[in-house]
């Protein structure tokens, strides 16, 4: 039985240029028949879910901009979980909203800063100013929020390394349980990558030292650097993101909404990334069209390596022998790139540092 739901709420306020999610800008009108459209596809799909869940995740697009109505509809027809999560950009965030959130049993926001530097928000044409971010992480303390995730990008065009550094410096000043560091990818296609495609190339090569910057600053503040670009504060609590933990893992998880996937018993579907099919079939009581995404045994082994080698306890690889190259793994180890273990794999510090070419090599 599935143990970790995912949600997708697309709305959003503006498009990002840098973003390729599946969003929807504006469209207030509909919110209220998207929730229905999602509590139908959750029925339809309930016997798939245990009773009781580890993790339910609401990701965006932006959550905290759909309709509060709506947003409460739902949080109040949502299974209970062990931990739930909701994606929440800053600007959205008022006492009201942090209040309301905390009522309906969300124990964990993570945050869309992406920077507190005034022109790099302007770049990535965020609503949020740097105080905006600031008052969200108070209203959300203020309302007793324990687990807020910060949400960084590094290799903004015109990011200068100490930017970077002052960027991670007013984070730790806050103080969250927990950061995600993403390199920006200049997503093909966007209106972002045709303005700014020459920029990023010519950067490029300086990327690996911001991500050794990032590593190096918040591990030196006593984060716990457990997945390539997760850091999470140690505490007699686990505060790794349980619910993307569970990807990592490769554990089963059911996703409701438009482009939602979901992996279960070895099959993976993708719903349609089209709102207004979405919203007639369901209308109807039928589930949403589906791309069914064929996932052979070596595809589900070659994932398990790829993610499972992310993280900062070693993979267990009874059963992955498969997919791994015998003479690669020689070589990765004599590098001082790889730990191996009995029965486990691990990347060393330097092997995290370049992270996927080193997991695309140890793939036969
Ligand atoms: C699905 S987005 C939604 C979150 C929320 N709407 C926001 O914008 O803050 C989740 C995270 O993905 C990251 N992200 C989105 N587009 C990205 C890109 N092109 N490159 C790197 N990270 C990206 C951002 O850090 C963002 O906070
Ligand atoms: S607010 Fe977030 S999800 Fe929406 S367009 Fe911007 S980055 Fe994408």
């Amino acid at each position: 039985m599935t143990r970790h739901l995912y949600v997708h709420l697309p709305f959003c306020a503006h498009r990002c240029g840098y973003c390729d999610f599946v969003t929807v800008v504006g469209r207030t009108s509909q919110h209220d028949a998207y929730v229905h459209a999602l509590l139908a596809e959750l029925e339809l799909e309930r016997h798939l879910l245990a009773p009781k869940l580890d993790t339910v995740f609401l990701g965006g697009g932006t959550p905290t901009f759909t309709a509060p109505a709506a947003l409460e509809r739902l949080l109040s027809k949502l299974p209970p979980a062990e931990e739930v999560t909701v994606e929440a950009n800053p600007e959205t965030v008022t006492q009201e909203l942090a209040r309301m959130l905390r009522r309906f049993g969300v124990n964990r926001v993570s945050l869309g800063v992406q920077s507190f530097r005034e022109h790099l928000l302007d770049v990535l044409e965020r609503v949020a100013q740097p105080d905006t971010v600031r008052r969200a992480f108070y209203h959300l303390r203020d309302a007793g929020f324990d687990n807020i995730s910060f949400d960084l990008i590094y290799g903004i065009p015109g990011q200068s390394p100490s930017d970077l550094d002052a960027d991670l410096g007013d984070a730790l000043e806050l103080g969250p349980e927990h950061l995600s560091c993403y390199e920006l990818e200049a997503k093909p296609g966007t209106r972002f990558t045709y303005a700014h495609g020459e920029e990023l190339e010519r950067q490029a090569d300086a990327m690996e030292s911001y991500f050794e910057l990032v590593v190096d600053r918040l591990t030196s503040a006593g984060y716990r650097w457990y997945e390539t670009a997760n850091f999470c504060r140690r505490d007699t609590r686990d505060l790794r993101a349980q619910h993307n933990l569970a990807y990592w893992l490769g554990r089963d998880y059911l996703g409701l909404g438009i482009g939602a996937f979901s992996t279960i018993d070895g099959r993976r579907w993708r719903n349609t990334p089209r709102l207004p099919a979405y919203l007639t079939t369901l209308g109807g009581g039928r589930r949403p069209e589906r791309e069914i995404e064929p996932l052979s045994l070596e595809v589900r082994h070659r994932e398990r390596v790829m993610l499972g080698l992310r993280l900062d306890e070693p993979l267990r690889v009874d059963g992955l022998g498969d997919v791994l190259d015998q003479r690669a793994l020689g070589r990765l180890e004599r590098l001082g790139l790889l730990d191996r273990g009995e029965q486990t794999l691990a990347l060393t510090t330097r092997g995290r540092m370049l992270g996927g070419g080193v997991t695309a090599d140890l793939l036969a």
